[in-house]
């Protein structure tokens, strides 16, 4: 099983590959899936600035295109003093992947030299998931 210290040294590792040429600002993310296996992704920015994607997001889509559909833990790294701590609609996107088990869904917000553990459902109280309508 990936332990937190594996998944923390993936989004780091990973966020080398970050495509951030306007904010200069690299992140990683690292999520583990109910299977065992671990996708990553990295914030990948565009010239038209809005439609930039987050590297949570971009570690969801991989793992959902790998047939995953379960989040069991999450870590986020970027070189900053203290943590980064995911957006808003990385939140709610991580979400729909754990509504079940949010409380249980622990998120490892990384940064140069501090690494703070929170968990997905105290990042997103009161959320609107899957379950209001499927
Ligand atoms: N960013 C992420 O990839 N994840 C976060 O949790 C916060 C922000 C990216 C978006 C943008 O490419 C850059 O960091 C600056 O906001």
């Amino acid at each position: 099983m990936t332990d937190s210290k594996t998944l923390v040294d993936a989004a780091r590792a990973v966020a080398q590959q970050s495509y951030s040429p306007y904010s200069k600002f690299a992140v990683g993310a690292a999520i583990l899936w109910d299977d065992g296996t671990m996708t990553v992704g990295v914030n990948v920015e565009n010239a038209s600035y809005p439609l930039s994607v987050c590297a949570e997001r971009s570690a969801v889509s991989a793992g959902v295109t790998a047939g995953k559909r379960q989040i069991v833990k999450v870590a986020v790294w970027a070189n900053v003093e203290d943590v980064i701590a995911p957006c808003g609609a990385c939140r709610q996107v991580l979400y729909e992947f754990c509504s079940t088990h949010a409380t249980k869904v622990e998120v490892l917000l990384a940064g140069a030299s501090e690494v703070r553990s929170t968990t997905l459902a105290t990042l997103l109280p009161d959320a609107f998931g899957p379950e209001a309508l499927l």
